[in-house]
């Protein structure tokens, strides 16, 4: 395949991307948007192959690879449950960091490289190695680490060093300097110690970060790290002189950004302090915080007064949360749903950005449901409706419906944004014990007067409730 070819398969494989992310922004195109994302990477990848710059002797290695990692992929897909997908995803942001480590290392060793490059040329290839090394191994390390965390494998407690500002700046510092010192090695021997140390420095600074990082605090970080992802990408591009890596990665390191800034939003965190690194200060370790003690009695009731309940309403919001995830709910929702809208009775949901574990994690379950988009309402959409709302349904959620974020300024959560779902007639809070949700704390509404708990696995109730329904 000539150049000229290759380049035209590449700007196609870039306006297919720009489709898919327009596609992506909205549930009912965002199957045409994830189908044109498969057609451009399956053409970017052909067109790299097939380019002029693999060689014959490249291909099988190509392929094998190819044949390895799909295989791997495949079974990741096939395998992994729903609620283990931002895992799955923090655990892949981790790889593209990775391969740009990989990729700088062996740029770097390889003289060939650079063989044809000026002076000029070689001093920038050699910037683009020590930058895209840096952010590829704080990407793998701070990835890795929120990997452990939400996989439940490292604790949600943020590690909080003392002077731990002072030492992300002492490590900057130590990067800047060994970085000239990088730039001036006379040869790829002596540049390989600096690069090494900047490299240790990176993956420290990478663990470090996160690892700073409370459970409240976790959506922002998959945000970003995605973010960190895509510019790690598009360092890869720099390094190998690949455009269309470097424009994917920019679409995605800014898509990430975009979402990062989104997500504080729904976190009330300052984006310019997430950025600059210096959040999970302002979140203090979770605790049972003073104000959100348990303060009276709860109520339980049982499905089939869950029915009644609902029957008699006028209105019903159905707000689901992480549990519903865990307990694949969706469906028989979607068949409350329509059982209540036979009956002539308004049924909307609404959508908190953080509900889950993953943005856009209730979405994506409810489409998969068939729940009207139209009923599907965000967080800003809905929040005056509830003081008018006759019963609503709370499930398998906690953290996102948690008073004490407005009521407790001690709170792990204070000043995050809620559902206020306290202000409806009546709430039923749908979970299997009184156990507290992601960010540990504990939650007021449970005690509320209007307030019914229904004790047991979201899917099993639910049933229940249904049968109760269609009688
Ligand atoms: P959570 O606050 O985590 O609450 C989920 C609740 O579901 C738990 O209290 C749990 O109580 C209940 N539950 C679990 N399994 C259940 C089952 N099978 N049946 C019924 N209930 C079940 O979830 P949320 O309200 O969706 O809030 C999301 C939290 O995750 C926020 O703190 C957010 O910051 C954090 N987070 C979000 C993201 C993104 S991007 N969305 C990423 C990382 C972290 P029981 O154990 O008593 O059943």
């Amino acid at each position: 395949m000539s150049t000229s070819l290759v380049t035209v398969a590449y700007i196609a494989a870039i306006m297919l991307f720009i489709m898919s992310l327009g596609g992506l922004s909205n549930p009912e195109t965002s199957r045409r948007g994830n189908l044109y994302g498969m057609i451009g990477m399956g053409l970017a990848v052909l067109a790299t192959i097939f380019g002029p710059r693999v060689t014959a002797a490249g291909i099988p290695w190509i392929i094998g690879a190819m044949v390895a990692g799909g295989a791997i992929g495949l079974y990741a897909a096939r395998t992994v449950q729903m609620t283990q997908m931002p895992e799955l995803v923090a655990l892949m942001h981790s790889l593209v960091g990775l391969a740009a480590c990989a990729v700088g290392f062996a740029s770097y060793i390889d003289p060939t490289s650079v063989a044809s490059f000026s002076d000029a040329e070689k001093t920038i290839h050699h910037v683009e190695v020590y930058v895209g090394i840096l952010i590829g191994a704080v990407t793998f390390s701070g990835s890795i680490i929120a990997f452990l965390k939400l996989s439940g494998k490292l604790g949600g407690k943020p590690l909080l060093l003392p002077a731990r500002h002072w030492l992300n700046l002492i490590g900057l510092i130590v990067v800047i300097v060994f970085g000239y010192q990088f730039m001036k090695a006379p040869s790829i021997e002596a540049g390989m110690v600096p690069l090494i140390v900047m490299t240790t420095i990176a993956l420290l600074f990478g663990i470090h970060m996160v690892m700073a990082i409370g459970g409240a605090d976790m959506p922002v970080v998959v945000s970003m790290l995605n973010s960190y992802s895509g510019w790690a990408a598009a360092a890869t591009g720099f390094m190998l002189s690949n455009d269309l890596l470097i424009v994917v990665g920019a679409l995605v390191g800014s898509s990430g950004a975009i979402l990062s800034f989104i997500m504080c939003q729904a976190m009330n965190r300052n984006f310019i302090s997430v950025i600059a690194g210096g959040f999970g200060g302002g979140a203090p370790a979770p605790s049972s915080g003073a104000a959100a003690e348990p303060v009276g009695e709860v109520v339980p009731v049982n499905a089939a007064e869950t029915a009644e309940l609902l029957h008699d309403a006028k209105s019903v919001i159905i707000v689901p949360g992480y549990g519903m995830a865990v307990a694949q709910a969706q469906h028989t929702v979607y068949e409350i749903t329509k059982t209540l809208r036979e009956k002539k009775i308004n049924v909307r949901f609404g959508i908190h950005p953080v509900a889950g574990r993953m943005p856009g994690h209730m979405n994506v379950l409810l489409a998969e449901a068939k729940v009207p988009y139209d009923i599907v309402l965000e967080m800003d959409e809905i929040n005056d409706d509830f003081a008018d709302t006759d019963v609503v349904m709370v499930i398998g959620a906690n953290d996102i419906v948690n008073p004490a974020a407005q009521d407790d300024p001690t709170s792990p959560i204070a000043g995050m944004p809620v559902l206020e779902v306290w202000k409806a007639k009546t709430t039923i809070v749908m979970k299997r014990s009184m156990a507290s949700g992601y960010a540990g704390v504990d939650n007021p509404l449970f005690y509320k007067d209007n307030n019914r708990m229904l004790f047991g696995d979201a899917k099993k109730m639910l049933d229940e409730v249904l049968t109760v329904l269609r009688r």
